[in-house]
Formats: C-alpha cells, structure tokens, sequence
C-alpha cells in the first residue's frame, strides 16, 4: 500500500530527478555551444604567454605548421591586406603589426581549430587550414601563447584588456 508518506517522498524523488534532467540539459546545451566554435577548452587551458612549458611547445608547433604562411619572425606574407589573384587574402602577420591581437584568446583559438569558414559560419574561401584533429586543443594553446610572448608589453595589455571585456582569455 502507498501512503501519503510515500507519495510525499515519490514526488520529492522526482522533483530530484527532475533537477538532474534540468541540469543535464544544461551540460548538453553548454557542449552543443563549444562545437559551434566557443570551445570550452580554451576556458580551461590559458593560452599564457609567461608561460615557459606552453611557449617551448608553442614555438616548436609554430615552426612546424605556421611559419611557412605566418612567417618564420611572424611577419606574414608580402602585401598581406590585398587579396591575391584568386581572390584569397594572403597570411597576416601574427606580430604587433597584425591584427592578431585585435582578438580575444577564445575567438583566436576557434579560428585556429576550426578555420575561417566554419568559425564565422560564411562560406569564405581561405588558405587558413583548419586543424581540428591534426593539432591537440593544448597545442593549439601553447602556439597562441607563443604568438603572445611575441608581442610588446603595450599590445599584450590591449589585448588582455580585449579579453577582459569579453570574458575570454
Ligand atoms: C597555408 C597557409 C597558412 C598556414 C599554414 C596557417 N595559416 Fe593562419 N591564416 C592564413 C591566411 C591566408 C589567413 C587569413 C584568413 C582569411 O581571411 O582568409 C590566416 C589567418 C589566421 C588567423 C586570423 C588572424 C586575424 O588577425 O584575423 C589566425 C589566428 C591564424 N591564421 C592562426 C594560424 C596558426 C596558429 C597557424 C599554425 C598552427 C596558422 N594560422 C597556419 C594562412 C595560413
């Protein structure tokens, strides 16, 4: 037999479930809105440019995958701001002379992971490779890091404060 009791203690058992669904909901939601290029990884991996382990490692991956566009000094391509005969802009500088740092740490994380299209949803063509699965999240973050200890004091403190304001770093 059910009593009152019981029922009582059903309802609270299932106002507790209901919390966890709710809750669950929100976890799904949060992960559905990093794959749509604000990815949580960059919230829990600093891309720190006083950083030494992540500027080594951020160095060598530079080296590796970036340079032969970006520049060996990240200087970019010559005439970077004219689009090139196919229509394509060439590879900005990613220094002070850039607009690298025009953006904050999670924009410049999801347009390193994801590449240009798919980060701003527009059917862009560019040469920017895309390296979700070629490049782990934390690599990806020490190459930023590396990209930052580059940068004058000044140009770190505008961006820092570009991050601040939208609750990205
Ligand atoms: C094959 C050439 C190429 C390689 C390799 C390359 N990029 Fe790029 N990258 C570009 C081009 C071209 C753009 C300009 C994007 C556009 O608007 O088409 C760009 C743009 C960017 C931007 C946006 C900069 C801004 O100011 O808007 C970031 C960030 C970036 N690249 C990071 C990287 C990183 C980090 C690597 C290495 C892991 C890398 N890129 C490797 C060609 C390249």
């Amino acid at each position: 037999m059910i009593g009152k009791g019981d029922l009582a203690l059903i309802s609270r058992k299932g106002s507790r479930w209901l919390g966890l669904m709710i809750g669950l909901l929100v976890i799904v939601g949060a992960d559905y809105r990093s794959k749509a290029g604000q990815d949580l990884s960059i919230r829990t991996l600093r891309a720190d440019p006083t950083s030494p382990q992540l500027v080594t490692l951020g160095e060598q991956v530079y080296a590796r995958e970036c340079a032969s566009c970006h520049g060996v000094n990240l200087e970019g391509q010559p005439n970077w701001r004219l689009a090139k005969p196919d229509g394509r802009l060439p590879a900005p500088p990613h220094d002070d002379s850039g607009h690298t740092w025009h953006h904050d740490d999670q924009t410049l994380f999801a347009l390193t992971k994801f590449g240009v299209a798919k980060f701003t949803g527009m059917d862009i063509e560019s040469d920017m490779p895309a390296y979700e699965g070629k490049l782990t999240d934390r690599e990806i973050v020490a190459v930023l890091a590396f990209i930052k200890s580059r940068w004058s004091v000044r140009t770190r403190r505008r961006q820092e404060q570009i991050n601040a304001r939208t609750g990205a770093q």
